[in-house]
């Protein structure tokens, strides 16, 4: 299917056309403070259908429901007391929360893959919580790029992928975290089930004790399902200390001096997670031959950094 993909600013306008856009089942795509990502209302399964249509995405991954506010969340799961702390502690902010699906919550087979389990958050960006409040209502998205491909942090980045694909995409400027939500399941103990913007250190910090990590072999699909996933097209070599003939470096810190870009040249973890998507995908464009990678310190957001890479850098299937 193509249509016109609209453009729209995040003015009250372009807001009101967006929300109106979800409520008759169209897709969307809308910033937040991690990456974009591609909105349907999560209550009809047909609007989210066409989200994995539009993505070519495989059926089996289900997707987060994002809400406005603590209150909206505990209309679609239950909250145990952990689940609270962290929503407390967190919201709004790059947090998913798995957590059990209330009975009549309204929400899609098709969003939960259907699991008892949802995936939900309260996204911090200005321009994602004013959509959700125009909307009214839940809002399924994935991040708004064709599946596999690398997670899109501007509304351009979402056009190169999607354009003729979804109805709108609502631009909101850059992505201020970079990197997709850290995501913890909150049953008897809560796990990590993804790192992301939010440093599991924090969250420890907050529960008062360590996360469970490896999810159990019996929990639902936690992401990393795909072993090759933000993948660009170009060949990854990670932990390079230089570019070797034909290379060029994606570098980290101060040492990297022969980098073709540097993530950041300071060694500051926030900005290389901020420019991590965008400058993976400046190299992809920018020339054929393999991306090397500087080694990137494994903690705080350099857990989610790696995890990325690692996925970006495994054989494709
Ligand atoms: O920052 C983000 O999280 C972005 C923005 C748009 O919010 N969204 C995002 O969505 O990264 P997506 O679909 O690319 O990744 C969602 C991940 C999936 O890998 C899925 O496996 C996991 O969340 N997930 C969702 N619901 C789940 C559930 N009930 N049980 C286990 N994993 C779940
Ligand atoms: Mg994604």
């Amino acid at each position: 299917m193509t249509t016109v993909t609209e453009r729209l600013e995040p003015d009250s306008a372009g807001l009101d056309r967006a929300a109106a856009l979800l409520a008759r089942g169209d897709c969307v795509a809308f910033p937040t403070e991690t990456v974009y990502g591609l909105g349907a209302d999560a209550r009809q399964s047909r609007a989210v259908a066409a989200i994995f249509a539009a993505k070519g995405r495989p059926q089996f991954n289900p997707l987060i429901v994002h809400v406005a506010d603590l209150a909206a969340a505990e209309a679609i799961a239950h909250f145990d007391a952990d689940a609270h702390a962290l929503a407390d502690a967190f919201w709004p902010g790059p947090l998913t929360l798995v957590l059990p699906l209330r009975d009549g919550s309204g929400i899609s087979d098709l969003v939960t893959a259907g699991l008892r389990t949802v995936g939900i958050r309260v996204p911090a960006g200005e321009v994602a919580q004013s959509l959700l409040r125009s909307f009214g209502g839940p809002v399924a998205a994935p991040s708004a790029n064709p599946s596999g491909k690398v997670s899109p942090t501007t509304a351009d980045h979402v056009l190169e992928g999607l354009e003729g694909r979804i109805a709108a995409v609502l631009d909101g400027g850059p992505a201020d975290v970079g990197i997709e939500s850290t995501i913890i399941g909150c049953f008897d103990h809560p796990r990590l089930l993804r790192p992301g913007g939010l440093p599991a250190e924090a969250i420890e910090t907050a529960l008062g004790r360590p996360l469970a990590h490896a999810p159990t072999s019996d929990s639902p699909n936690a992401p990393g399902q795909l072993p090759s996933h933000y993948a660009p097209d170009a060949p990854i070599r990670l932990n390079a200390t230089e570019a070797r003939p034909g290379e060029r470096l994606l570098g980290f810190g101060p040492d990297a001096t022969d980098a073709a870009l540097n993530l950041s040249p300071s060694g500051d973890l926030v900005e290389a997670a901020a420019n991590l998507f965008a400058y993976l995908r400046r190299l992809d464009a920018g020339g054929s031959g393999p991306i090397a990678v500087s080694p990137i310190p494994d903690h705080g957001l350099g857990r989610a950094i790696n995890d990325r890479l690692t996925r970006a850098a495994a054989p494709r299937g």
